[in-house]
């Protein structure tokens, strides 16, 4: 006699539940993290906790990088990631109230443009931009006295803290150093280009000579694609940051609204 096949049980589907208030107020608020760069625009989606949900995302920054090819290209970036509620950036210029004003790496049409204001009709979500430099510091400060950080990318990013209160636009990236090269000009990457790694970490201990007698700041925190580059004994008070930082520090523009456990 053939054997029969077994009679196929129904499999109980779960009717969908609706998530308590408890358990949404554990997954979101979730924040879309981005970084302007010269050479990329990164993004991450932070848990309410403000860890990565996932792997960060990259892709080249367009030439020209006018607003409007950037903001194309971080659509379709943003497209790739998870579900978010709010949404910081760090931008490569001066940035007043989401305004931006300048961008030396990008483009000139960034002048007084609105990029808060553009990313919030893209997203939908309440959006905060500051100074990539400022965002990345947040992601790293202990919040205790003068803290500096300097990021050495495609340009040199800086941000200064006073007991973990940021102290908006210091561009010392343009401030003259070396005859009628500013600090962007001496340790940028065009300048690591021009003159190789090891006269360039050359150049970035100089520039921690002149800065440490000046400022005088309690710690220095050295980020951007370039500071694993540098190949000299740090003075104590300075330290090399992951370069994930800059978006982490996302989390800390949001952090008046903090969620409670
Ligand atoms: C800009 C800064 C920026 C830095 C790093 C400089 O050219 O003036 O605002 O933080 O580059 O991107």
């Amino acid at each position: 006699m053939p054997k029969q096949a077994a009679p196929k049980q129904a499999v109980p589907v779960p009717s969908p539940r609706k998530k308590t208030p408890r358990e949404t107020r554990a997954t979101t608020p979730r924040t879309l993290a981005i970084d302007i760069g010269g050479s990329g625009l990164k993004a991450l989606v932070l848990g309410p906790q403000g860890k990565a949900l996932d792997e960060r995302q990259r892709v080249k920054t367009p030439r020209p990088a006018t607003p409007k090819a950037v903001l194309a290209a971080l659509h379709a970036l943003i497209k790739t990631l998870g579900d978010f509620e709010r949404v910081s950036v760090g931008f490569p210029g001066v940035v007043d109230d989401g305004v931006t004003r300048t961008a030396p790496n990008l483009h000139p049409d960034w002048a007084d443009f609105d990029l808060g204001a553009e990313l919030h009709k893209m997203t939908k979500r309440p959006v905060r931009v500051l100074n990539d430099a400022g965002v990345q510091g947040f992601g790293v400060i202990e919040g205790k006295g003068v803290e500096m950080v300097l990021t050495l990318g495609t340009g040199m990013g800086c941000a200064l803290y006073v007991d973990g209160k940021y102290v908006p636009n210091l561009e010392l990236a343009h401030h003259p150093f070396h005859g009628k090269k500013t600090y962007e000009d001496y340790v940028g990457q065009a300048a690591l280009e021009r003159v190789g790694k090891k006269k360039w970490s050359k150049h970035v201990h100089k520039v921690l000579e002149q800065i440490q007698p000046i400022w005088n700041p309690r710690r220095i925190y050295l980020g951007g694609g370039n500071a694993r580059l540098i190949d000299f004994e740090l003075p104590k008070n300075v330290t090399v940051t992951d370069n994930v930082a800059g978006l982490l520090g996302g989390f800390a523009l949001w952090k008046d609204e903090a969620v409670d456990e």
